[in-house]
């Protein structure tokens, strides 16, 4: 069973674009067909919603200007930022998967950042998120903070799309859960430690540093957490190392592990699924969405993916299974 799903339908930014062109990702009719096939029903029609907003998308996302409150060097490149947005914006993205686009104020659209959130409060309205300097992009926010330490940055979301696989990580309850994290893909982790605990379950995290540091380690301890730092990946042959492997297994099949989220690299999630199907195992795989987003609308296509069926998805926006991935 295809479990495509938009991420945005029945939210206030569906129908959008896509539906005027008749390349919506959930709505047969808005595609173009004779007849309703809805398959996967949100609470609200989007083709009704299309004809009462007299056949035009809603609003897309506005930019906000975000006051940057703290920025503190947590590792060499890495800078966690502190930013006041407004209520609104600080519960919309107060989820695991919630991302914004960044960029300095005065540059041009393509020098929006597509960066997780890592914590937000919508009682202090504050994000905060970390930002990794890698690309021209980031290099240029980095440089512009030193050089003006300017205390503004533009802000465009709430982008829900950064994680796939949500339905199982909302779906657990008193269960165990495997994180297995590295570098970067830490701080986007600890939303989903978040969820997990507040459906009550067991939460084991297997930390590696990459070319960082950890810093999340006491945000986690502090969800009640195990924390165990790990070198998890081997460089060389860009698959688990072997000890992770034979934790991993132990961790399935006698410890009963139900989900694994892995937060990094593709080969770590490729490596964690090839074991999964070695194993013929039923564990949920949940992992981070590493495409390459760029305007986070589904127009530009840069985040397009192949499923296991053949067809293309745009990524920003479909929410997928791993399994259709990573196979
Ligand atoms: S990021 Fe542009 S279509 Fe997905």
């Amino acid at each position: 069973m295809n479990r495509s799903d938009c991420i945005d339908a029945g939210t206030e930014y569906c129908p959008c674009y896509l539906a005027e062109v008749g390349e919506c990702i959930m709505c047969s009719q808005l595609q173009g067909k004779v007849f309703c096939d809805c398959t996967n029903w949100k609470g609200v029609c989007i083709l009704q919603e299309y004809v009462w907003n007299h056949a035009r998308s809603k609003p897309s996302r506005g930019l906000f200007r975000g006051q940057i409150l703290g920025a503190e060097e947590v590792a060499a490149d890495v800078l966690l930022l502190t930013l006041q947005v407004n209520r609104t914006l600080a519960r919309e993205l107060n989820q695991p998967g919630a991302y914004v686009f960044l960029r300095p104020p005065g540059t041009a659209e393509y020098f929006d950042i597509p960066t997780s959130v890592m914590r937000a409060d919508e009682r202090l309205e504050t994000i905060v998120l970390a930002l990794q300097q890698r690309g021209v992009k980031t290099k240029y926010l980095f440089k512009q903070r030193t050089e003006k330490a300017d205390q503004e940055i533009l802000l465009r979301g709430p982008y829900w799309n950064g994680i796939l696989g949500l339905r199982h990580l909302k779906g657990l309850h008193h269960a165990k859960a495997l994180l297995l994290l590295r570098g970067i893909g830490q701080a986007p982790a600890v939303p989903v430690a978040k969820k997990l605990r507040q459906g009550g379950n067991e939460v084991e995290v297997l930390l590696d540093p990459g070319r960082i540091k950890n810093f999340t380690t006491a945000l986690f301890q502090e969800m009640g957490c195990r924390v165990l730092p790990k070198i998890i990946l081997d460089l060389e042959k860009l698959t688990l190392r072997a000890d992770v492997l034979a934790y991993l297994r132990e961790k399935i099949l006698t410890d009963g592990v139900k989900l694994i989220y892995c937060g990094g690299p593709v080969f770590l999630t490729q490596g964690v699924s090839n074991l999964l199907q070695e194993l013929r195992s039923q564990v949920a795989l949940v992992c981070s969405n590493n495409t390459k987003l760029c305007c986070g609308e589904g127009v530009c296509g840069s985040c397009q993916t192949r499923l296991k069926n053949g067809t293309r998805v745009k990524s920003c926006k479909t929410q997928i299974d791993p399994w259709e991935v990573y196979r």
